[in-house]
């Protein structure tokens, strides 16, 4: 019998992407020409955005989603998948002149893959549609955010959040460069080592180059950085140093979304409370049972499955 979760109920505000994921299975990539039988397809609800609220959900938190899909069969899919996992969507916008944003996934079978994004209505949310969501950000502990969004809509997110008071989080994901302004207003910068080196523009081959570029990135703002390196696990640098924690050993079945879990239920943690080091750790848990199983928002653990896989203090 697994001991009591220590997650309390907690309020996290995700801004973010909403797309419907294909998820085609391939033996291997198709060569510039080539057709290529594939092994199987699916499709499942995901977005870096709504990824993130429905691993944080899942882990006990009270999560409101904000951003926007098209007025379109997978515009309402998505949200009713949100509001399926208890989340706030009332700052999920409709768009009528874009489509719901689609990514296509060529899923390899050790569970790596290639991700195309069509961003679709993601791309027009704005500044304006984050200032009429204020209170929403203002009255959260943590705010998260990503990168599948305009930046000057990420930027306006967390500014807010920093004015009130509230914790922020940045998953730097996908890559692109960030000013300084931006970073400033990051309590908890979460990159992979990909990420972490187009930021700093430094190596991040060996773990002594991915501490540099974790200290670099400090220097730039966050207070907290986390570099997450997959199979391997993470490197955490804080105020207090370094914290170097390994990733729980699973056989990965598809990767997809396991940077999303592990910053939701990271979220989550934070948000009710956790030391740092139990945060961690519970996010790395979820994010393993993720890898596990196919699928995006899908293959998400709940509380109960993480209580049972972390292992006792
Ligand atoms: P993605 O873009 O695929 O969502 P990412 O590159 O943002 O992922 P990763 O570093 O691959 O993020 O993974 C995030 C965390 O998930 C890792 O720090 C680790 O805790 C966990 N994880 C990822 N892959 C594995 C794996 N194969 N086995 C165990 N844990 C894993
Ligand atoms: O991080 C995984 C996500 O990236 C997928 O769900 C896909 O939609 C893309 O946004």
């Amino acid at each position: 019998m697994p001991a009591p979760s220590p997650v309390a109920a907690a309020a996290v505000a995700i801004l973010g992407s909403l797309n419907m994921d294909l998820r085609v299975q391939t033996p291997r990539l198709p060569a510039p020409g080539e057709t290529l039988i594939g092994t199987g397809f699916s499709t499942d609800s995901g977005g870096k955005g709504a990824n993130q609220a429905v691993a944080a959900a899942r882990m006990g938190a009270a999560v409101a989603m904000l951003g926007r899909v098209g007025r379109d069969a997978h515009g309402t899919a998505l949200t009713q998948a949100l509001r399926t996992d208890g989340i706030d969507t009332s700052s999920v916008g409709e768009d009528t002149a874009a489509p719901t944003g689609t990514a296509v996934i060529l899923l390899m079978p050790d569970g790596e893959n290639s991700i195309l994004v069509i961003p679709g209505a993601n791309h027009r949310f704005m500044p304006a549609h984050v200032a009429d969501s204020a209170e929403v950000l203002r009255n959260a502990r943590v705010v998260v955010a990503q990168l599948e969004c305009p930046l000057d809509t990420v930027r306006a997110a967390l500014a807010s959040a920093r004015d009130a008071g509230v914790c922020t989080v940045l998953n730097a994901a996908p890559a692109q460069p960030l000013d300084d302004a931006l970073l400033a207003a990051v309590d908890w910068l979460v990159v992979n080592e990909i990420e972490a080196a187009m930021l700093t523009g430094l190596p991040t081959d060996t773990p002594a180059q991915i501490e540099a570029a974790a200290h670099a990135l400090r220097q730039r703002g966050p207070s907290q950085v986390v570099v997450t390196l997959g199979s391997a696990g993470l490197l955490h640098v804080g105020p207090d140093g370094a914290l170097a924690l390994p990733a729980p050993q699973v056989t990965a079945v598809d990767t997809t979304g396991a940077g999303d879990t592990f910053v939701g239920a990271l979220a989550a943690g934070l948000a009710s409370g956790l030391p740092i080091p139990a945060a961690l750790t519970r996010a790395q848990h979820a994010a393993a049972l993720a890898v596990t199983r196919l699928g995006t928002q899908s293959a998400m653990p709940t509380r109960a499955e993480v209580d049972a896989f972390v292992p006792a203090p």
